[in-house]
Protein backbone atom coordinates (compact mmCIF):
# COMPACT_ATOMS: atom_id res chain seq x y z
CA UNK A 1 0.00 0.00 0.00
CA UNK A 2 3.09 2.19 1.25
CA UNK A 3 4.11 1.60 -3.08
CA UNK A 4 1.13 3.47 -4.44
CA UNK A 5 2.61 6.53 -2.83
CA UNK A 6 3.06 8.07 -5.99
CA UNK A 7 -0.24 6.91 -7.62
CA UNK A 8 -1.51 11.15 -8.65
CA UNK A 9 -4.75 9.72 -8.64
CA UNK A 10 -7.13 9.56 -5.12
CA UNK A 11 -9.92 8.14 -6.13
CA UNK A 12 -7.91 4.63 -8.01
CA UNK A 13 -5.49 5.26 -4.88
CA UNK A 14 -8.28 4.49 -2.38
CA UNK A 15 -9.96 1.85 -4.01
CA UNK A 16 -6.70 -0.34 -4.48
CA UNK A 17 -5.49 0.46 -1.18
CA UNK A 18 -8.74 -0.76 0.18
CA UNK A 19 -8.61 -3.73 -2.50
CA UNK A 20 -5.29 -4.90 -1.12
CA UNK A 21 -6.48 -4.19 2.43
CA UNK A 22 -9.64 -6.81 1.99
CA UNK A 23 -7.97 -9.39 -0.59
CA UNK A 24 -5.11 -9.70 1.80
CA UNK A 25 -7.61 -10.55 4.99
CA UNK A 26 -9.93 -12.61 3.15
CA UNK A 27 -6.44 -14.73 2.18
CA UNK A 28 -5.90 -14.88 6.01
CA UNK A 29 -9.22 -15.29 7.23
CA UNK A 30 -9.47 -18.81 4.90
CA UNK A 31 -5.83 -19.89 5.11
CA UNK A 32 -5.81 -20.17 1.78
CA UNK A 33 -3.82 -22.60 0.15
CA UNK A 34 -1.42 -22.54 -2.95
CA UNK A 35 -3.36 -25.11 -4.58
CA UNK A 36 -7.10 -23.29 -3.93
CA UNK A 37 -5.57 -19.95 -5.60
CA UNK A 38 -4.09 -21.89 -8.08
CA UNK A 39 -7.93 -22.97 -8.75
CA UNK A 40 -9.38 -19.49 -8.59
CA UNK A 41 -7.04 -17.75 -11.40
CA UNK A 42 -7.59 -20.73 -13.39
CA UNK A 43 -11.37 -19.85 -12.65
CA UNK A 44 -10.71 -16.74 -13.60
CA UNK A 45 -9.24 -17.39 -17.03
CA UNK A 46 -11.83 -19.31 -17.36
CA UNK A 47 -13.97 -16.50 -17.10
CA UNK A 48 -12.14 -14.28 -19.51
CA UNK A 49 -11.82 -16.94 -22.12
CA UNK A 50 -15.62 -17.31 -22.07
CA UNK A 51 -16.42 -13.90 -23.06
CA UNK A 52 -17.09 -13.34 -26.44
CA UNK A 53 -19.19 -10.41 -28.59
CA UNK A 54 -22.46 -12.30 -27.30
CA UNK A 55 -21.65 -13.52 -24.10
CA UNK A 56 -20.24 -11.59 -20.66
CA UNK A 57 -19.23 -14.20 -18.09
CA UNK A 58 -17.49 -11.32 -15.82
CA UNK A 59 -20.92 -9.55 -15.80
CA UNK A 60 -22.20 -12.82 -14.75
CA UNK A 61 -19.92 -13.75 -12.02
CA UNK A 62 -20.56 -10.26 -10.91
CA UNK A 63 -24.75 -10.92 -10.83
CA UNK A 64 -24.45 -14.03 -9.00
CA UNK A 65 -22.07 -12.88 -6.05
CA UNK A 66 -24.22 -9.91 -5.66
CA UNK A 67 -21.55 -7.51 -6.63
CA UNK A 68 -23.81 -5.61 -9.23
CA UNK A 69 -26.97 -5.51 -7.14
CA UNK A 70 -24.96 -4.52 -4.39
CA UNK A 71 -22.97 -1.41 -6.90
CA UNK A 72 -26.98 -0.85 -7.92
CA UNK A 73 -27.91 -0.24 -4.28
CA UNK A 74 -24.79 2.01 -3.65
CA UNK A 75 -25.73 4.58 -6.18
CA UNK A 76 -29.36 4.75 -4.98
CA UNK A 77 -28.55 5.05 -1.96
CA UNK A 78 -25.78 8.17 -2.97
CA UNK A 79 -28.61 9.84 -4.96
CA UNK A 80 -30.47 9.62 -1.57
CA UNK A 81 -27.78 11.48 0.27
CA UNK A 82 -27.08 13.86 -2.94
CA UNK A 83 -30.80 14.51 -4.52
CA UNK A 84 -32.86 13.31 -1.79
CA UNK A 85 -36.01 13.93 -1.64
CA UNK A 86 -36.54 13.21 -4.90
CA UNK A 87 -34.66 10.14 -5.46
CA UNK A 88 -36.53 8.26 -3.02
CA UNK A 89 -39.81 8.42 -5.59
CA UNK A 90 -37.65 7.49 -8.51
CA UNK A 91 -38.34 3.76 -9.70
CA UNK A 92 -36.13 1.07 -8.11
CA UNK A 93 -33.10 0.32 -10.56
CA UNK A 94 -31.89 -3.47 -10.83
CA UNK A 95 -28.96 -4.88 -12.33
CA UNK A 96 -28.05 -5.08 -16.19
CA UNK A 97 -27.24 -8.47 -16.76
CA UNK A 98 -25.02 -9.88 -19.72
CA UNK A 99 -27.90 -9.59 -22.10
CA UNK A 100 -28.29 -6.01 -23.13
CA UNK A 101 -26.92 -5.44 -27.36
CA UNK A 102 -26.73 -1.95 -27.74
CA UNK A 103 -28.54 -0.59 -31.34
CA UNK A 104 -31.90 -2.18 -30.92
CA UNK A 105 -34.14 -0.97 -33.57
CA UNK A 106 -35.88 2.46 -32.93
CA UNK A 107 -39.79 1.19 -33.22
CA UNK A 108 -43.12 3.52 -33.28
CA UNK A 109 -45.10 3.65 -30.28
CA UNK A 110 -48.07 1.13 -29.73
CA UNK A 111 -45.58 -1.37 -31.83
CA UNK A 112 -45.42 -5.18 -31.23
CA UNK A 113 -41.71 -6.22 -30.57
CA UNK A 114 -42.57 -9.96 -30.92
CA UNK A 115 -41.19 -11.56 -34.53
CA UNK A 116 -43.31 -13.80 -35.89
CA UNK A 117 -43.17 -17.70 -34.42
CA UNK A 118 -41.55 -15.75 -30.94
CA UNK A 119 -42.43 -18.13 -28.55
CA UNK A 120 -44.47 -16.44 -25.70
CA UNK A 121 -47.83 -15.45 -24.77
CA UNK A 122 -48.82 -11.45 -25.59
CA UNK A 123 -48.67 -8.89 -23.07
CA UNK A 124 -49.61 -5.39 -23.99
CA UNK A 125 -48.04 -2.93 -21.48
CA UNK A 126 -48.16 0.62 -21.19
CA UNK A 127 -47.87 3.36 -18.79
CA UNK A 128 -46.32 6.95 -18.56
CA UNK A 129 -42.73 7.97 -17.92
CA UNK A 130 -42.89 10.95 -15.50
CA UNK A 131 -40.06 12.90 -12.94
CA UNK A 132 -40.69 12.74 -9.26
CA UNK A 133 -42.96 15.61 -8.90
CA UNK A 134 -45.23 13.76 -11.13
CA UNK A 135 -44.50 15.40 -14.42
CA UNK A 136 -45.11 13.56 -17.52
CA UNK A 137 -41.70 13.64 -19.80
CA UNK A 138 -42.35 13.70 -23.49
CA UNK A 139 -40.04 12.31 -25.62
CA UNK A 140 -38.73 9.72 -23.08
CA UNK A 141 -36.27 6.70 -24.35
CA UNK A 142 -37.54 3.46 -23.61
CA UNK A 143 -34.96 0.75 -24.50
CA UNK A 144 -36.72 -2.78 -24.07
CA UNK A 145 -34.96 -6.21 -23.87
CA UNK A 146 -36.47 -9.75 -23.07
CA UNK A 147 -36.07 -12.77 -23.53
CA UNK A 148 -38.65 -15.23 -24.94
CA UNK A 149 -41.86 -16.73 -23.42
CA UNK A 150 -39.56 -20.03 -22.68
CA UNK A 151 -36.67 -17.96 -21.60
CA UNK A 152 -34.20 -18.17 -24.33
CA UNK A 153 -32.58 -15.01 -25.79
CA UNK A 154 -31.90 -13.90 -29.15
CA UNK A 155 -28.08 -13.56 -28.25
CA UNK A 156 -27.99 -17.33 -27.08
CA UNK A 157 -28.86 -18.04 -30.14
CA UNK A 158 -26.28 -18.98 -32.75
CA UNK A 159 -26.59 -16.80 -35.62
CA UNK A 160 -30.05 -15.15 -34.53
CA UNK A 161 -30.52 -11.44 -34.67
CA UNK A 162 -32.06 -9.45 -32.55
CA UNK A 163 -35.34 -10.26 -31.52
CA UNK A 164 -37.93 -8.67 -28.16
CA UNK A 165 -35.96 -5.67 -28.79
CA UNK A 166 -36.65 -2.38 -29.03
CA UNK A 167 -36.46 1.63 -28.46
CA UNK A 168 -39.90 3.72 -28.48
CA UNK A 169 -40.06 7.45 -27.41
CA UNK A 170 -43.13 8.46 -25.06
CA UNK A 171 -45.65 10.51 -26.29
CA UNK A 172 -46.66 14.40 -25.30
CA UNK A 173 -48.28 12.77 -22.66
CA UNK A 174 -45.27 11.13 -21.12
CA UNK A 175 -46.78 7.99 -22.42
CA UNK A 176 -45.83 4.55 -23.61
CA UNK A 177 -47.39 0.88 -24.96
CA UNK A 178 -45.85 -1.86 -26.61
CA UNK A 179 -46.58 -5.31 -27.09
CA UNK A 180 -43.96 -8.26 -25.79
CA UNK A 181 -44.50 -11.36 -23.97
CA UNK A 182 -45.49 -12.57 -20.64
CA UNK A 183 -41.47 -13.41 -19.12
CA UNK A 184 -40.96 -16.83 -17.63
CA UNK A 185 -38.51 -17.98 -15.42
CA UNK A 186 -35.14 -19.12 -16.83
CA UNK A 187 -31.97 -19.78 -16.00
CA UNK A 188 -28.64 -17.90 -16.36
CA UNK A 189 -26.48 -19.57 -18.86
CA UNK A 190 -24.92 -22.32 -16.63
CA UNK A 191 -22.57 -24.09 -19.20
CA UNK A 192 -19.60 -22.01 -18.43
CA UNK A 193 -16.99 -21.25 -15.04
CA UNK A 194 -19.94 -19.68 -13.77
CA UNK A 195 -22.11 -22.27 -13.79
CA UNK A 196 -20.00 -25.02 -12.21
CA UNK A 197 -19.59 -22.13 -9.18
CA UNK A 198 -23.02 -21.90 -8.64
CA UNK A 199 -23.65 -25.87 -8.74
CA UNK A 200 -20.32 -26.19 -6.21
CA UNK A 201 -21.91 -23.41 -3.84
CA UNK A 202 -25.30 -25.45 -3.88
CA UNK A 203 -27.01 -22.99 -5.58
CA UNK A 204 -30.22 -22.90 -8.22
CA UNK A 205 -29.26 -20.67 -11.26
CA UNK A 206 -33.07 -19.64 -11.74
CA UNK A 207 -34.17 -15.84 -12.11
CA UNK A 208 -37.76 -15.23 -12.12
CA UNK A 209 -39.77 -13.64 -15.24
CA UNK A 210 -39.15 -10.05 -15.97
CA UNK A 211 -38.75 -7.96 -19.13
CA UNK A 212 -35.25 -5.45 -18.56
CA UNK A 213 -36.13 -1.52 -20.05
CA UNK A 214 -33.48 1.21 -19.27
CA UNK A 215 -35.18 4.60 -19.28
CA UNK A 216 -33.82 7.70 -19.71
CA UNK A 217 -34.78 11.74 -20.75
CA UNK A 218 -32.90 14.68 -21.44
CA UNK A 219 -31.76 15.94 -18.25
CA UNK A 220 -32.39 13.02 -15.91
CA UNK A 221 -30.79 10.34 -14.47
CA UNK A 222 -30.60 7.29 -16.29
CA UNK A 223 -32.61 4.14 -15.18
CA UNK A 224 -31.50 0.24 -15.68
CA UNK A 225 -34.55 -1.93 -14.39
CA UNK A 226 -36.73 -4.65 -14.80
CA UNK A 227 -40.75 -5.38 -14.34
CA UNK A 228 -41.20 -8.74 -12.46
CA UNK A 229 -44.60 -10.75 -12.76
CA UNK A 230 -46.58 -11.14 -9.19
CA UNK A 231 -46.95 -14.69 -7.86
CA UNK A 232 -43.59 -15.75 -10.27
CA UNK A 233 -41.69 -18.60 -9.08
CA UNK A 234 -38.19 -17.30 -7.98
CA UNK A 235 -38.92 -13.86 -6.62
CA UNK A 236 -37.57 -14.86 -3.32
CA UNK A 237 -34.51 -16.53 -4.48
CA UNK A 238 -33.59 -15.11 -7.97
CA UNK A 239 -29.96 -15.78 -8.88
CA UNK A 240 -28.40 -12.63 -9.06
CA UNK A 241 -30.93 -10.52 -6.16
CA UNK A 242 -32.45 -8.20 -8.94
CA UNK A 243 -35.94 -8.37 -7.45
CA UNK A 244 -37.19 -5.18 -5.67
CA UNK A 245 -41.34 -5.42 -4.45
CA UNK A 246 -41.96 -1.88 -6.26
CA UNK A 247 -41.00 -3.73 -9.41
CA UNK A 248 -43.30 -6.55 -9.12
CA UNK A 249 -46.49 -6.22 -11.72
CA UNK A 250 -49.82 -7.94 -12.26
CA UNK A 251 -50.16 -9.26 -15.71
CA UNK A 252 -53.68 -9.02 -15.92
CA UNK A 253 -54.96 -12.27 -17.87
CA UNK A 254 -57.95 -11.62 -20.79
CA UNK A 255 -59.70 -13.77 -22.80
CA UNK A 256 -59.40 -13.07 -26.87
CA UNK A 257 -61.41 -10.32 -27.76
CA UNK A 258 -60.51 -6.69 -28.51
CA UNK A 259 -56.97 -5.37 -27.14
CA UNK A 260 -57.00 -1.81 -25.23
CA UNK A 261 -55.16 -0.72 -28.57
CA UNK A 262 -57.97 -2.05 -30.55
CA UNK A 263 -56.32 -5.13 -31.71
CA UNK A 264 -57.90 -8.40 -32.06
CA UNK A 265 -56.45 -11.28 -30.62
CA UNK A 266 -57.38 -14.76 -31.38
CA UNK A 267 -55.69 -16.05 -28.21
CA UNK A 268 -55.50 -15.18 -24.64
CA UNK A 269 -53.43 -11.96 -23.79
CA UNK A 270 -52.46 -10.09 -20.65
CA UNK A 271 -51.95 -6.61 -19.77
CA UNK A 272 -49.71 -5.03 -17.67
CA UNK A 273 -49.86 -0.99 -16.28
CA UNK A 274 -46.71 0.38 -14.89
CA UNK A 275 -45.38 4.30 -14.63
CA UNK A 276 -41.53 4.99 -14.59
CA UNK A 277 -40.18 7.57 -12.94
CA UNK A 278 -36.79 9.43 -13.36
CA UNK A 279 -35.22 11.64 -11.04
CA UNK A 280 -33.56 15.21 -11.77
CA UNK A 281 -30.22 14.93 -12.54
CA UNK A 282 -28.28 16.90 -9.69
CA UNK A 283 -26.31 20.26 -10.58
CA UNK A 284 -23.27 18.49 -9.24
CA UNK A 285 -21.04 18.95 -12.58
CA UNK A 286 -18.74 15.90 -10.33
CA UNK A 287 -21.89 13.43 -10.37
CA UNK A 288 -21.23 10.72 -13.04
CA UNK A 289 -24.41 9.75 -13.20
C1 LIG B 1 -30.80 -11.35 -17.22
O1 LIG B 1 -31.79 -11.08 -16.65
O2 LIG B 1 -30.83 -11.21 -18.40
C2 LIG B 1 -29.61 -11.81 -16.47
C3 LIG B 1 -29.17 -11.03 -15.43
C4 LIG B 1 -28.06 -11.45 -14.73
C5 LIG B 1 -27.43 -12.62 -15.06
C6 LIG B 1 -27.90 -13.40 -16.10
C7 LIG B 1 -29.02 -12.99 -16.80
FE1 LIG C 1 -33.17 -11.16 -18.18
Amino acid sequence: MARMSDCTDPRFREVMTSLVRHLHAFLREVDLRPQEWLAAIEFLTATGQACNERRQEFILLSDTLGASMAVVALDQARALRCDAPSAASATEATVQGPFYWEGAPDLALGCDLRAAGVAGEPAYYAGEVTDTAGRPLAGALLDIWSGDGEGVYDMQVEGQGMTLRGRLRTDADGRYRFWSIRPTEYPVPTDGPVGVMLKRMGRHPMRPGHIHLKVSADGHVPLTTHLFGRGGRYLDSDAVFGVRDSLIVDYERHEPGTAPDGRRLEQPYYTVRYDFRLAPRSGDPTDPR
